[in-house]
């Protein structure tokens, strides 16, 4: 019977077209190619999806410059999209802008080539690989955790140089100099800058058209290039075996014994600068925002660093001990998640809820839209990391909180980023308490990232610890 059924299936889509006899999610008017949704999600991103939601359910379909477009916001499809049919999705064409600067790493790469590259880099991921990079974190935020009493901050640009001589020193160890970090750091401001707000990374105005955007995007590549490539080409010269995630990638070899080339370890390394360091520093940014605004939740956390760490700088075993600290940032991540969508593009059609989602067709899941839906988290705008306590989080749906993806494709850093933003957090949070200016409005960017528009500004109070009893000998 089921083959009498295929068969006439077939029939019919040869005789009326695919896009005839799928059925359709609701969703707007998608007339004159999808313009209307194209310039609402262009103008609004994260109005324009709350809109979809609240007004289609959710599946909602558009089209957006002529291609289907859906958004998927119940946790059971999110999981089955993201999870349960990996194989039928592809990477989504969003990402084709950051190749320009990444070239063929993990982040932009699909197909065989990211299996490959996702069997490599995960050697450097290992739970016992990431618990050896915590020296350097811990060192390296010591030295960048310094500032002035009654200084006025912007913790997000704060927050960002420290993560960026945080992957520096875990990347290379001590094989980039204070000259390179900076060189790297500034160019990155660049690139950064250019998928933030440039036309020219919306409109993908390909490279070699000379806009003074495009000539700065393209020195800011070349000079990192510079840097990376001398790098790498020491370390291939050298006998000595190093312990940084570099040493980690350069001794990766795949079953057949090969190992990345030179441009391939350069790819990786520009993508877990770009991929690892933004994305760490606007969860800081955003926690150290929302508990100087809430003095309760910054109470309970001062009396889990006082008890655990008692002022000493922490390890990577204590980042395990901090629970009340993974909560706050857990939480921050709910309601300010950096990757605020996920996409996939249909390369295998599939249903969702009874609604055909055809080949080509994109699909985006967003973290911005399901961590703020009341059915998952009740008052979602409050902030409160009690929601992630052990015994409240296991009632919830597994995909209502995703800040890091799901599927195959989840984010190959998302236990050293966690471990990097407790080990920050607690040493920023034991010297100094952030005092928000008042009459911010915060306005958010969303681009690649979720930024703030115009920072967060704050001024630092140095906390004055009581001095430790000397006990007499
Ligand atoms: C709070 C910090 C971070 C957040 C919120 C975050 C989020 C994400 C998300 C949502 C994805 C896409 C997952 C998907 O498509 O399903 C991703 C991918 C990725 N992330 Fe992260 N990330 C963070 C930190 C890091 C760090 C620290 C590194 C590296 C040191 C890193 C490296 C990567 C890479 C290489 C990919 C591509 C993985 C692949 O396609 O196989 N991320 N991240």
């Amino acid at each position: 019977m089921s083959k009498i059924m295929d068969a006439a299936e077939g029939i019919a889509r040869r005789v009326f077209g695919d896009e005839a006899l799928r059925t359709k999610a609701p969703g707007p008017d998608a007339s004159f190619l999808g313009l209307r949704a194209t310039a609402g999600y262009a103008k609004s991103p994260l109005q324009w999806m709350r809109y979809l939601r609240d007004t289609y359910g959710d599946v909602a379909e558009t089209q957006v410059l002529g291609r289907p477009w859906f958004l998927v916001s119940h946790p059971d499809d999110i999981e089955w999209v993201l999870v349960k049919n990996a194989k039928k999705m592809k990477r989504d064409a969003y990402i084709d802008i950051l190749e320009r600067t990444l070239g063929k790493g993990l982040l932009t790469a699909d197909g065989e080539l990211w299996k490959r590259q996702r069997k490599l880099m995960s050697q450097a991921f290992t739970p016992k690989r990431i618990a050896t990079y915590a020296d350097a974190m811990t060192a390296v935020s010591d030295r960048g955790c310094h500032w002035h009493d009654g200084m006025t901050v912007d913790l997000h640009a704060e927050m960002s140089r420290v993560t960026m001589e945080v992957v520096s020193a875990v990347l290379f160890g001590t094989g980039i100099g204070a000259e390179e970090v900076r060189t790297v750091s500034e160019a990155m401001e660049v690139i950064n800058g250019f998928y933030a707000n440039s036309p020219e990374a919306i409109f993908k105005v390909p490279e070699w058209v000379p806009t003074p955007t495009n000539r700065s995007m393209n020195a800011a590549v070349k000079r990192i290039d510079g840097v990376l490539f001398d790098i790498i080409g020491k370390r291939r010269r050298s006998k000595e075996k190093h312990d940084d995630l570099l040493g980690t990638l350069l001794a990766a070899v795949d079953d057949d014994g090969s190992a990345m080339t030179d441009q391939q370890l350069r790819d990786e390394a520009i993508t877990l600068f770009l991929a690892g360091h933004e994305t760490t520093a606007l969860t800081l940014g955003y926690t150290l925002m929302l508990v100087a605004k809430y003095p309760d939740v910054e109470r309970r956390l001062m009396e889990e660093l006082d008890t655990v760490l008692g002022g000493r700088l922490p390890t990577a075993e204590d980042s395990k001990n901090l629970p009340y600290t993974r909560q706050v940032l857990e939480e921050a991540m709910r309601l300010y998640p950096p990757a605020w969508t996920t996409g996939r593009e249909v390369a295998e059609e599939i249903e969702v809820r009874g609604f055909t989602l055809p080949v080509g067709a994109q699909v985006l899941t967003s973290q911005w839209i399901v961590h703020r839906d009341p059915r998952f988290f009740p008052d979602p705008e409050a902030f409160d990391p009690d929601r992630f306590e052990k015994s409240k989080a296991k009632d919830r749906p597994k995909y209502a909180y995703f800040p890091f993806g799901g599927g195959p494709r989840v984010c190959i850093g998302n236990h050293f980023a966690m471990m990097e933003a407790i080990l920050i957090l607690a040493i920023a949070m034991q010297r100094y308490h952030f005092e928000l200016l008042p009459d911010q409005e915060l306005k958010l960017a969303p681009s690649v990232t979720l930024r703030p528009k115009k920072g967060v500004r704050a001024v630092v109070k140095h906390r004055r610890r009581k001095p430790a009893v000397v006990s007499a000998a």
